[in-house]
This record gives structure tokens, sequence and C-alpha cells, in this order.
């Protein structure tokens, strides 16, 4: 069975957050199975990994967008080493820029994605069997290929919608209908929600089949998509949840090439000990107190807004008994109050910015990881903590509900009801008796290291859905 993975993201070569991971992880998993064949296909991007690779262009062409004609170039990575083929689509003006997101015409930018890749599919002679459509960026897809003529030798290809945030659609006004590639226009409904083209929708409707990254978001769905609700009640019969795996070759304290000291389950409490000192020293942080951390973006959907309360009032309320750092970037707002935090409390580090080196430095050297999430589809940071012995404290909600169990009913985190900062400093508290208990702290480690977040039975779950 051949499967082409479409995303706009894909570790590691272009990486904003979580759907990089999965993308990088999957098709590598599956290509263990004997008889499968996972690639993935992304848009060319001005970025290291493109330029320290070797790529042999193996299609060149052309799509009409509106009046435009745009060029095309597929182009093969060659090393073999990321353990499934990568494809890169470089239309110029478009799909060449130094990142994936945040860009004035990206609803262009993501049309040309979708209608350059059917185009090179349509001239294939051997074609995959399945697309595989990560979020709305490629949620027209479906639909293209069902009433585009231009593309009608794709019709049958069976193609799989996931949903890794919902919270995101990409709806668009219906003068940018221009620059689909020409439909019927009876089928017009497909795209259209609310008055709009929205691609999620589209992809919903058109898609063999849905997943959500965890059984507990694809549940929260039905109730919660931004105005989706009714239409997954819908097409129920079509949806799924499969929660992420991590990519366990890559997150790995014995062998992690971002750590200055590795170690495993036997050897975690001198190896977090000295992975912490490090990090400590490096930001002024007294190793002695308990370590907070927080890693990603600063969205609402993480909680990021409660972020200033929750680093003002543990360290107050603890008459500074611990120690927070961040890592991330987004919100102005926030990373203005933390900035202010950050001259207030010398228990308080803050590191703005994308960084993947410091974020394995963290996981491996904190004793808590914070993930205040709102929403979150399944969240594969409190899976990175628990492999590398941090215990995660997580508000109980989609895919942290489904991997994060508290520490009350024998699971090996801390969790807590709703995203408020009282919360979240509430489960603080009980995180610091965790910590000052004599022997709790240690089994919590060992708890954690020893759950198999690993790739192998998602993968089967996948490989279920491409077959039905
Ligand atoms: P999301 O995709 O919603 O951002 P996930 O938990 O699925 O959330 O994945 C986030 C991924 O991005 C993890 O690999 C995390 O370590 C990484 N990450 C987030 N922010 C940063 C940052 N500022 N620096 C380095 N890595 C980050
Ligand atoms: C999204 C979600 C996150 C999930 C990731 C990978 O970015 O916000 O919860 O882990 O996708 O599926």
């Amino acid at each position: 069975m051949r499967i082409l993975n479409l995303s706009m993201e894909c570790y590691p070569v272009a990486k904003v957050g979580g759907l990089a991971d999965v993308v990088g992880a999957l098709p590598k998993y599956l290509n263990r199975i004997d008889g499968v064949e996972s690639a993935v296909i992304m848009p060319w991007y001005n970025k290291p990994f493109v330029h320290q690779h070797q790529f042999e262009t193996v299609f060149t062409g052309f799509i009409r967008q509106k009046n435009q004609l745009l060029e095309i170039e597929i182009s093969k990575e060659q090393s073999q080493l990321l353990g499934f083929d990568l494809y890169l689509i470089k239309i110029p003006g478009l799909l060449d820029r130094d990142q994936p997101y945040g860009y004035w015409d990206e609803s262009q930018q993501f049309l040309a994605f979708q209608h350059g890749i059917l185009h090179w599919l349509s001239e294939m002679k051997i074609r995959p069997d399945v697309l595989h459509c990560h979020d709305y960026h490629t949620g027209l897809v479906p639909f293209m290929i069902e009433n585009c003529p231009e593309f009608s030798f794709l019709k049958g290809i069976k193609t799989i919608g996931t949903i890794h945030n919902g919270e995101y659609q990409g709806d668009m006004s219906w003068e940018m209908a221009d620059y689909l590639p020409w439909f019927e226009g009876g089928n017009w409904g497909l795209l259209d929600w609310n008055g709009r083209i929205n691609p999620l929708a589209a992809m919903l409707k058109c898609c063999h089949a849905f997943n959500a990254v965890s059984k507990g978001y694809m549940t929260e769905l039905f109730d919660q998509l931004r105005g989706l609700e009714s239409l997954v009640q819908h097409e129920h019969r079509k949806a799924f949840g499969i929660l992420n795996g991590i990519d366990t070759g890559v997150w790995n304290p014995e062998t992690d090439h971002y750590l200055d000291f590795h170690y495993n389950k036997e050897t975690a409490s001198e190896g977090k000990r000295k992975n912490k000192a490090a990090l400590c020293a490096a930001y002024g942080l007294d190793p002695k107190l308990p370590l907070f951390s927080f890693i990603g973006r600063f969205a609402g959907e993480k909680g990021a807004d409660l972020l200033p309360e929750i680093v003002a009032n543990s360290i107050r309320e603890t008459f500074g008994g611990l120690n927070v750092m961040i890592l991330g970037s987004g919100d102005q707002d926030v990373e203005n109050q933390l900035l202010h935090l950050n001259q207030v409390f010398s228990n308080f580090a803050l590191d703005l910015g994308y960084k993947e080196d410091l974020s394995h430095k963290i996981y491996a050297g904190s004793d808590f990881l914070l993930m205040p999430s709102r929403v979150e589809p399944c969240g594969l940071n409190q899976m990175y903590a628990m492999r590398y012995g941090t215990v995660p404290i997580v508000r109980y909600t989609g895919g942290l509900r489904d991997t994060v169990r508290d520490v009350s009913v024998g699971g090996g985190g801390v969790t807590f009801g709703s995203a408020t900062a009282n919360d979240a400093v509430h489960a603080m508290h009980r995180a610091m008796h965790i910590y000052n208990h004599d022997g709790l702290m240690g089994q919590l480690v060992q708890t954690n290291m020893s759950y198999d977040f690993s790739w192998e039975k998602s993968a089967m779950e996948y490989l279920k859905l491409y077959a039905d």
C-alpha cells in the first residue's frame, strides 16, 4: 500500500509544532511494516535542511491559478536517512518561503500547494493508494479529487483527513473560488460553511474517513468545533480518534544528542540531577528548588495568557520556594508581561523564541512540566516529559486526558480541572508536596519513564483506517 502524507510541516525539515513531529515520525514507523510505503510531500522552504541535503528534481510543470500560470517543481530528497521518501514542492512566489505560516496571502499559498500536488499526481504513472491530508491546509484535496475534471484520473484514490487542531479552519471568502482549479458549479455546497469556503468543513464532508489526534479530543469535537459540531455529528460514521505516538528514536534520554548528560530509567535520578544543575546554572536558578517548566506557543489554546499570573502567584505563594522556566513565543502581550516578571523574580527564567536544543534540555532537566491548555487535541510535550522522567501537570482535557493520570489514582502526573491560574497554581502546590515527600518523586519519575507512547500501536490504527 502506497501512502502520501500532505503536510505544511515535517520534522526535521520545518517545524512549528507537533504537526511536524507527527508527520516526521508516522511514515517512518509505517514503513517498518511489510508492504507499506509511506512518503511525505511538503512545501519547499528556505531552511537549513533544504540547503544541506541533496535533492533531485522529479517533476516540473505548470498550474493555472486565477489568471496566473504558476511554475511548479517537485524534488525528492536523496539521502534515504529519514526513514521515508520526502518530496518538496516549489512554486516561486508562494512555496519558496522562510516559514510555513504568517503570510498575508496564505489562502492562495495553501491552494497552490494542494493544486500543485494533485497536478503532479495526475501526471504520475504509479500513484499512491491513499492521500493522508494533515489539517485544513490540505483539506480541499478530497473535494478537488472528486469534483475537478482536471484531476479525473485521481478519482477513487482514498483520502484520509487528520484534524491536528480544529481551532484553525482556514475559512475564506467566496471571492477566492477563482483561485481553485475549475470545478462543477453544482457542487459548491461541499465547500461552503456559513457562506464562506471552509477547507476543514470540506475535508470532513469529502474525505473517506477522518480522525482527531486523540479519542478524547474526537469526543469533544462533537460538542465544540468552532461551529462545525453539527457537521461532525452528521459525518460521525467517518470519525475516529487515534492518539499520536512519539518518536522514541529521537526522544530518548539515553541517546539524545542535545543533552549534556544521558540517562535511562536506572540512572534517572543522577542523570536528571546533572541535567537540572546545568540548566539552572545557565539561567541563574537554584537547583535545590523544584523546577516547573512550560514549553510552547503563546496562544490562547495553550492557556499561555495564564502564565504571567501562574508565575507571579506560584513564586509569591511559596515565598520563592520554586523555580519556573518558560520557553516559547507568540502573543505579544504575554511576551511583554513575562519579560517584566523576568526582571522582578530571580526564580523565573524566560527564553523567548523557538529552540529545539533547549526544549530537550528542559524536558530532561525539569522536575515538572506545566500544560494549562484550554484546548489540547493531543499534546506531545507531556509525552516527551514523561519519557524524560518529568512529571506532567496538565489541565484535564483532550489528549492530555488520554495520556496523563493523576497521582491520586496511581498515575504519574498531576491533573487539574479548569483553565485558570488558580487551578494551575493549586496543582503546583500539590506537586510541591510530591517533591518534598521522601521517595514519592523518584517513584513518579520511574512510573512516567515506564510508559510506552511509541508509534507502533497508533501506526497500526492508521493502517487500518487506510485499508478499511
Ligand atoms: P502544538 O503542536 O499545538 O504546538 P504539541 O504539544 O503537539 O503542541 O507539540 C509542540 C512541539 O513543539 C513539541 O515538540 C515541543 O517540544 C515543540 N515546541 C513548542 N514550542 C517550542 C519552542 N519555543 N522551542 C522549541 N520547541 C518547541
Ligand atoms: C496540534 C495540536 C497538538 C497536537 C499536534 C500534533 O498542533 O495543538 O495538541 O499534539 O497538533 O497532532
